[in-house]
């Protein structure tokens, strides 16, 4: 897997891009060596024969083929393995003089020239020799070879086409070796912020990315990213002590103000016509009191500060006894409350919390499904798991909207008209997440299904660090 994903990093394709473009320059540079050197060669070995052809044409013409004859015999004496070739044939090609045994069978360009192989005698060795040679026809009929063995310019082009192979090879393994290595220091480098950020994502704000005393760019990178999550965790804390503070601090007044309506209510008259005013109103400082207790219970959930109060809770029980309690209510409204629940639902904890959880989602199931509906609540045991599952045949929430109303305040369009102030959901959210338990809201065809999926007590460590009461 590694592998895999070290080849798809950008390193890894710009180590390549940069071998890639790096080859074609040794290519054209080697390349240019090859053609070049072959080139000057080639011309040297032109210039050379056209030399020894004047002389010989100029020896022809003073004395005639015998002398011809005797200079070729004379030139191609030399010393074995020499490198001048000379043939003169007669009419059928047939050898008179010089150092090849035979009449080469390549033909001829119109100027005369012709690249040949040949296999000859040198001493007691027999070796095969390529050679580019002149012909000639002399004047009756004879013919004339004059050439160069080129098997040293051959070999020598071999050596520098092996040797561009080879570099182009070294050059493939040191490139991609190289891109690997790179890719993975790269990766590794970058893994740190990543798990470093899916741990916050995840929820540990305190979360740091490593950073090396080096300074590099990494470094550097990860020190600003620090710096940057500090600052938002300062103004994170900053909002919810502003929060915090203001449901405190506005709760007590209105619980005196709710006091005090309600004893000028007990003093007052049957009929008084400002009676039905107080009653609304001390209606509305009940939800707003309602409203400040469900943040500053989040908030509190949030903080950790109920942590040593887990316990070993049987969901089962809970959940009848809440089903027990809404029935009333649900009957009331024309609705059909149903409980299925399973033993060893056993997990561990905090009763308050997952009580007020459920009645939070009984509370929607009543308010939200149309009379006539039916609201199931199911306590199962999964494996390791133990399942609570509340549902309801009313409207149900579009697949969209199902994690935005986890959020503080958030209300659907529909549901402006019933009371509640939308921190319903929140507050299951965050009972869920200090249980980590997973919560999800499906479309119960129709209607919301709403499942809660903590693990079983004994099953494993408890949630959240948490050490139980011996
Ligand atoms: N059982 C349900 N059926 C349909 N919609 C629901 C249901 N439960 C919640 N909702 C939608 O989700 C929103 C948020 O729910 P909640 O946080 O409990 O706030 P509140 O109940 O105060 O409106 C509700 O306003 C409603 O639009
Ligand atoms: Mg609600």
């Amino acid at each position: 897997v590694l592998r895999l994903r070290v080849l798809r990093t950008s390193t890894f394709r710009f180590a390549l891009a940069y071998i890639g473009l790096f080859a074609v320059s040794v290519i054209a540079i080697l390349g240019f060596i090859y053609w070049a050197t072959g080139a000057v060669i080639d011309r040297e070995t032109h210039r050379a024969i056209d030399a020894e052809i004047q002389d010989l044409s100029q020896d022809y013409r003073r004395g005639g083929i015998d002398r011809l004859v005797a200079v070729l015999v004379n030139r191609s004496k030399g010393t074995p393995g020499q490198r001048n070739l000379y043939l003169l044939a007669d009419p059928n090609f047939k050898p008179l003089a010089g150092n090849l045994s035979r009449w080469p069978d390549a033909t001829p360009d119109e100027s005369g020239w012709i690249d040949f192989r040949i296999g000859e005698q040198t001493g007691d060795k027999q070796r095969s020799i390529t050679a580019r040679a002149r012909t000639f026809r002399l004047e009756g009929g004879l013919h004339l070879l004059v050439g160069r063995d080129r098997t040293e310019r051959d070999s020598f082009q071999g050596v520098m086409e092996d040797s561009l192979i080879g570099s182009l090879v070294i050059m493939v393994i040191l490139g991609v070796g190289g891109g690997l290595w790179l890719s993975r220091n790269m990766l590794a480098r970058l893994d740190d912020v990543n798990r470093t950020a899916q741990e916050i994502l995840r929820g540990d704000m305190n979360r740091r990315i490593p950073v090396g005393p080096g300074g590099d760019e990494f470094d550097r990178l990860g020190g600003n990213l620090n710096a940057m999550l500090d600052r938002i965790q300062a103004l994170i804390g900053t909002i919810r002590q502003v929060t915090q503070n203001i449901a405190h601090d506005l709760r007590s007044p209105l619980t005196r103000m709710r006091s005090r309506l309600e004893a000028t209510l007990r003093a007052d008259q049957e009929n008084s016509p400002s009676r039905e005013t107080l009653q609304d109103t001390v209606v509305e400082i009940d939800a707003m009191i309602a409203t400040f207790n469900a943040l500053l219970g989040i908030a509190q959930i949030e903080s950790g500060a109920l942590r040593d109060v887990m316990t070993e809770v049987d969901l089962a029980t809970l959940a009848r006894d809440a089903v027990e309690l809404y029935q009333p209510l649900a009957e009331e409204r024309g609705l059909t409350l149903e409980g299925r629940y399973e033993d060893a639902a056993h997990v561990v904890g905090n009763r308050h919390l997952l009580a007020q959880a459920m009645s939070n989602l009984l509370d929607n199931a009543i308010k939200y499904a149309p009379r006539g509906g039916v609201i199931e609540v199911a306590v199962t045991r999964e494996g390791d798991k133990v399942r609570l599952d509340v549902a309801d045949n009313g409207p149900g929430i579009p697949a969209d909207q199902r994690t935005a109303v986890l959020g503080r305040f958030v209300r659907l369009e529909a549901s402006r008209s019933a009371p509640g102030a939308g921190l319903g959901l929140a507050l299951v959210a965050a009972v869920a997440d200090y249980h980590e338990a997973d919560l999800q809201l499906s479309d119960n065809a129709p209607g919301l299904r709403v499942m809660l999926r903590l693990r079983a007590a004994g099953t494993g460590p408890p949630p959240n660090g948490v050490r139980l009461p011996e």
